[in-house]
């Protein structure tokens, strides 16, 4: 197996997904059955071909039993023969296609291409976090299908030397694009590998220079509760949906900012045209379908913060020793297979990112 880099991992399978603040109990109940704890050994071995730590184990290649566990898990999601077909129009309304011409993929970038198995893309743009839609995982893409994505504007302002506008063409061609096969673990403790398109996230900065004043970045999404359904269902939630990252995190070069998935553009529901992808947190801070960046003072309140900051604090880095309030996080669910695996301190990318947070004993 091709591979460069510093470690070796070995680990067995074993873990468990945001939920509203408002329900009690495990989001999903999964969670309820015994987490089976399992070890991730990540030895330093000079001289021996080895995997980057974001590289998941073979292990986690599909074999056949799981493949036929993932097959009963589309079929009873309706991807699989009747229920919620899928069919080429329904295909093209989810996603982006008005601006496919302007999208490049980019080639994939090989310090970011584990050669792993990727998760199952009927999956990763079928069971979607998308609150403004629906709190109902699978029904955000049929719900999605009428959210307009083009034309768009991202605007970036707030202490910085030189705001923009950036339209959608501005953010497609504007800035190389380039791949990149990301792990994403959601705080519900399932978990995904993908290839995200896009760019670093510094870029943009970059082009916007920041004041020295400016120490933490806050991203906006649309609200247009007219096409987003699901904001009316939760009238207490503070819309619209918010996040935000210290300007060190904000610059790191593992920050992306992604308008591509799977090789194509966003689908709608998983944050077309414009999200933000940061794999060593939470899901829940890549936020979607971006209207503004603005570089601040002070740190900027962020929904989930706001709605419950005990068991969504700003930081929210994978941690698999710090336990949701309501479940362990020492776990996680591969979506698609429904394999359990040990989660690695920041989501496997401790050593690109483990500095930043030099209090945290690793
Ligand atoms: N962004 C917005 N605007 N609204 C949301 O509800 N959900 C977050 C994040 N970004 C969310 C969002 C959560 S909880 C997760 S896990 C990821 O999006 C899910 O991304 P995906 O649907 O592409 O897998």
């Amino acid at each position: 197996m091709k591979s460069r880099s510093w470690w070796i991992w070995a680990s067995n399978g074993s873990a468990s997904t945001c939920s509203s603040p408002k329900n009690s109990g495990d989001p999903e109940p999964e969670k309820k059955s015994a987490e089976r704890r399992s070890a991730a050994i990540l030895t330093p071995m000079p001289n021996v071909i080895v995997r980057p730590p974001w590289h998941l184990p073979d292990s986690a290649v599909t074999p056949e039993s799981v493949y036929h566990r993932r097959r009963n898990f589309l079929r009873a999601m309706g991807f699989i023969g009747g229920g919620l077909a899928v069919g080429l129009p329904a295909l093209a309304q989810s996603t982006n296609l008005a601006k496919a011409t302007a999208f490049s993929a980019g080639k994939r970038n090989p310090d970011f291409n584990p050669t792993v198995r990727l998760s199952d893309e009927e999956v990763a743009t079928h069971y979607n976090n998308f609150y403004e839609f629906s709190t109902t995982k699978t029904r955000v893409r049929d719900l999605a299908s009428r959210f307009r994505t083009d034309p768009w504007t991202l605007e970036v302002n707030g202490l910085c030397e030189n705001p923009l506008k950036l339209g959608l063409n501005d953010l497609l061609q504007g800035f190389p694009h380039e791949e990149r096969v990301y792990r994403f673990r959601c705080v519900e403790a399932w978990s995904m590998v993908v290839p995200w398109s896009g760019f670093p996230l510094a870029q943009l900065i970059a082009k916007a220079k920041p004041k020295a004043e400016a120490k933490f970045v806050a991203f906006t999404t649309v609200l247009r509760p007219e096409e987003m359904p699901g904001v009316a269902r939760l009238p207490d939630y503070p819309w619209p949906y918010t996040e935000g990252l210290r300007m060190d995190e904000a610059l790191h070069p593992l920050t992306m900012v992604a308008t591509g998935l799977y090789g194509k553009p966003l689908p709608k529901q998983n944050g077309a045209p414009v999200r933000l992808v940061v794999p060593w947190k939470y899901g829940y801070k890549s936020i979607k379908s971006i209207v503004r960046i603005e570089f601040t003072a002070k740190q900027p309140s962020t929904l989930w913060e706001t709605l419950n900051a005990q068991e969504y604090p700003f930081e929210s880095n994978v941690d698999p020793q710090v336990p949701h309030p309501r479940w362990s996080q020492a776990s996680e669910r591969v979506v698609d297979t429904g394999e359990r695996i040990p989660t690695q301190y920041l989501n496997g990318y401790a050593d690109l990112v483990a500095k930043l947070y030099p209090k945290r004993k690793v």
